[in-house]
């Protein structure tokens, strides 16, 4: 469910009409709806209700402060990647107890930060992390929380781009080696072992990728506690589905019976990390038709967003549905949806059925909420586009259009060349 709709053929968000907000602040930009977020977070949650959990967002998906603070108000933790991250997470409000870091390259100066900062626990990838983060926090005197990240080696099923828990992924550490890797662990002075951890990709449709790891990590479990290390956390990652084009993702509740149902007796405080499946279908990007043209008889729209500001299709050939803002009754074509920068690889959409857009004419690219703005950048010197947030019938800018200056913000040129 989401807040996305048409009221007489224009496309609203909540209860502002999407155009309203185009002609003030330009375009392109994204549009997140606040009741959308808060509703997917709630379900989320509510659904894993009668177990003890922590829902960490992941906050890769969606790292606007505003978004975060959001989430955090609801009662959600963060699950993260980087001293970046932290560092928004921390000046969005975070519960530090309530913060999970995970990825297989923290660097020293990001580890010391998290360790400062007091975080529930590092999900470790590799041994010699363990071994980098017993040392940090022997050096600041203070004990980390851990968990393994374990690779359970099953297939999600989704793009292998995406797919992260798979033997031959960079990801984790082999679930075989995690029992030696646990011993080693608990005889490091400065570590608290706190549970285990898995992620297995992202985009996942199916509840079974998910019952499949779960049932090796419950043997490791088992195992560990037999060896008397204790484990009081089960993190089961992020990597739950939406529906971006004809795609049946579990809804949330089913997701979360099947994980309690083969885990009775475990007691263990569930951790999650959702990041799609909250944002995902929360926010939209709106861009304007610049021009339209045929070469060759095959049609494109030109917009005015690029593969740097929504990378997604370029990147994984990854399926937006196309909307128009204004809907009206129209032919339909088969085009490509194209962006001005000099790339054949820059499209929103290829050989799409799509009503015939206009010059200057709105189109909505939807399902964008997620893994949009945060994987934008600056290529073609294009300055990154503004975040807007509805909530009702009002609208704030959570990010501003950057602008020419912020482009060269912290650019030197030397001395010698302007002698
Ligand atoms: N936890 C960990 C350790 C992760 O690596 C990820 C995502 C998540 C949680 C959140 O996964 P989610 O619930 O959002 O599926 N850029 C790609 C997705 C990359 C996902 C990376 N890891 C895309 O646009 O599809």
């Amino acid at each position: 469910m989401n807040y996305f709709n048409y009221q007489n053929d224009q496309l609203f968000c909540e209860e502002v009409p999407v155009a309203e907000i185009a002609r003030e602040v330009g375009t392109p930009f994204y549009l997140y709806s606040h009741r959308t977020l808060r509703n997917h977070f709630r379900v989320f949650d509510a659904a894993f209700a009668e177990v003890p959990h922590i829902v960490c967002y992941s906050v890769k998906a969606n790292s606007n402060t505003a978004i975060l603070r959001l989430f955090i108000r609801e009662g959600s933790g963060v699950d993260l990647v980087s001293g970046g991250e932290l560092y928004r997470a921390i000046k969005a409000g975070v519960d530090v107890g309530k913060v999970v870091y995970s990825g297989v390259g923290k660097r020293k100066d990001e580890i010391d930060s998290a360790l400062k900062a007091g975080i529930l626990m590092f999900n470790v990838e590799s041994d010699q992390e363990l071994e980098t983060i017993n040392d940090r926090a022997a050096m600041l005197g203070v004990r980390a929380g851990i968990a393994l990240r374990v690779n359970p080696d099953v297939d999600p099923e989704t793009h292998p781009h995406i797919s992260t828990g798979l033997r031959e992924n960079k990801f984790g550490i082999d679930i075989e080696a995690s029992l030696v890797a646990y011993r080693r662990a608990s005889s490091l002075a400065h570590l608290d072992i706190k549970g285990v951890s898995c992620h297995i990709g992202s985009q996942v449709t199916k509840t079974s990728p998910f019952i499949d790891a779960l049932g090796r990590l419950k043997d490791l479990i088992r195992r560990l506690r037999e060896e008397g290390i204790a484990i009081r956390y089960l993190d089961l990652g992020g990597g739950l589905g939406i529906a971006y084009d004809q795609e049946t993702p579990p809804h949330p509740a089913e997701y979360a019976r099947a994980i309690i149902d083969a885990s009775k007796d475990l007691d263990c405080t569930f951790i999650l990390e959702p990041g799609r499946v909250i944002v995902g279908n929360a926010g939209i990007l709106v861009t304007r038709v610049l021009y339209t043209k045929r070469n060759d008889g095959k049609r494109f729209f030109i917009v005015d967003a690029g593969m740097n500001d929504l990378i997604r299709p370029s990147l994984y050939g990854a399926f937006h549905q196309i909307q128009p803002v204004l809907r009206r009754a129209r032919e339909e074509i088969t085009a490509d949806v194209v962006g001005p920068i000099c790339e054949s690889g820059d499209f929103l959409a290829k050989g799409r059925a799509l009503p015939v857009f206009e010059q200057e004419e709105l189109m909505a690219v939807m399902s964008a909420g997620a893994y949009g703005f945060t994987m934008s950048s600056n290529y073609n010197s294009r300055p990154r586009i503004p975040e807007i947030l509805v909530r009702d019938d009002r609208w704030y800018i959570i990010r501003k259009r950057e602008t020419c200056e912020d482009l060269t913000r912290g650019e030197e040129i030397p001395d010698f060349m302007n002698t």
